[in-house]
């Protein structure tokens, strides 16, 4: 689980997303940087690039998913890309197939990028390591480990809204001990340097240790949004949970549930996101959900732009983005190893 190494080639290329554990913070600049160019790209009466045609992306999905992976396929669909959506629950996997084996006959069609969700932590770096060369693996969310590109969307998000991640206070809430997503923004927000990371929730809901991780912990929401920039609700995943962690769902909305009330404890211009799906009434009020401070729906706009800049940088070897199909605006990104050795020319085309 902590070979983070596995995610870059040989040449210290981008191949795989699958963690931003480890990731250094210029990785996740540049990904919003292209991320940014991207937007423009879907804002257009034309919304494709040609940068992945002739490539072939599988969604194996094997958990249930609504913004994930129809962001992930109209991204690759954008990006010009063929994209297959193989339905679990309609696959050979029900008949005994072993995740390697479908990964063996999936390799066989000559497909080119698996984006993977899997309800047991660790099953994208599996097929990471199991897949050839010439294969990229994208985590598309892994039991309670991690959901590197929800964390990237919401960190776009922040930034269009906040500029400056150092100058930025952020609180997440409610069921920490059992969210991907928590855990991959605890990484990014923290990469990426904000002032301050707090984690907020009853006890039962937040990992022991956590404070390793570089955030501070509190148990009374009121205390713990006081001045904060930032609120990140979570979902409670009852599909994770093991026993009774809660008294009652009445009881966590009156305790930790987003009210309008709770809101006014944050700075009047607070933003407020959830990666959904949202449960009203038990973790956000609809008045705060539809209300003028959320970005909700915008962080699944968002999803699209950062899935492209990932999709593209994994497949098209981290930024070398040729000048000739770059979307319109698109800022200048980093020579690659063969540019800088002379081996490729300015369009990144080797020589
Ligand atoms: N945020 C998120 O992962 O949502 P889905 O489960 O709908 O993909």
């Amino acid at each position: 689980m902590k070979n983070y190494n596995i995610q870059f080639d040989k040449n210290g290329r981008l191949r795989h997303f699958l963690t931003i554990e480890g990731l250094k913070r210029q990785l996740l600049v540049d990904i919003l940087d292209t991320a940014e160019s991207f937007s423009g790209v879907t804002a257009q009466s034309i919304k494709k690039v040609p940068l992945l045609r002739g490539k072939t992306v599988v969604n194996l999905f094997f958990e249930p998913s609504t913004r994930t992976r129809t962001t992930f396929e109209l991204a690759a669909k954008r990006l010009s890309a063929d994209v297959l959506n193989i339905n679990v629950t309609a696959s050979a996997t029900t008949k005994g197939e072993t995740l390697l084996d479908t990964l063996h006959n999936l390799q066989a069609m000559h497909c080119d990028m698996f984006v993977v969700r899997h309800d047991r932590g660790g099953a994208a770096h599996f097929i990471a390591q199991h897949a050839a060369p010439h294969i990229s693996v994208i985590n598309a969310g892994d039991g309670r480990h991690a959901h590197p590109t929800q964390a990237m969307l919401d960190m776009f998000t922040i930034r269009r809204h906040k500029k400056e991640f150092a100058k930025l206070n952020v609180a997440i809430v409610g069921d920490i001990l059992h969210s991907r997503v928590a855990r991959s923004q605890i990484h990014a927000l923290t990469t990426l340097g904000v002032n301050e990371v707090r984690v907020i929730g009853p006890e039962t809901l937040i990992p022991c240790e956590v404070e390793t991780l570089g955030v501070h912990v509190y148990h009374d929401l009121r205390e713990g949004l006081r001045d904060v920039d930032v609120i990140i609700m979570l979902r409670l995943q009852h599909e994770r949970m093991k026993g009774a962690l809660l008294p009652s769902e009445h009881e966590y909305f009156c305790l930790y549930g987003l009210t309008e009330e709770k809101l006014a404890y944050a700075k009047p211009d607070v933003i407020v996101m959830h990666p959904g799906p949202i449960n009203r009434g038990v973790e956000i009020d609809s008045s705060v959900a539809d209300g003028p401070r959320s970005v909700i729906l915008e962080q699944v706009t968002h999803g699209i732009a950062v899935r492209m800049a990932i999709m593209s940088m994994v497949l098209s070897g981290s930024s070398s983005i040729p000048l000739s199909i770059r979307p319109p605006g698109m800022a200048e990104v980093p020579k690659t190893q063969e540019q800088l050795s002379g081996k490729a020319n300015s369009e990144g085309e080797i020589i």
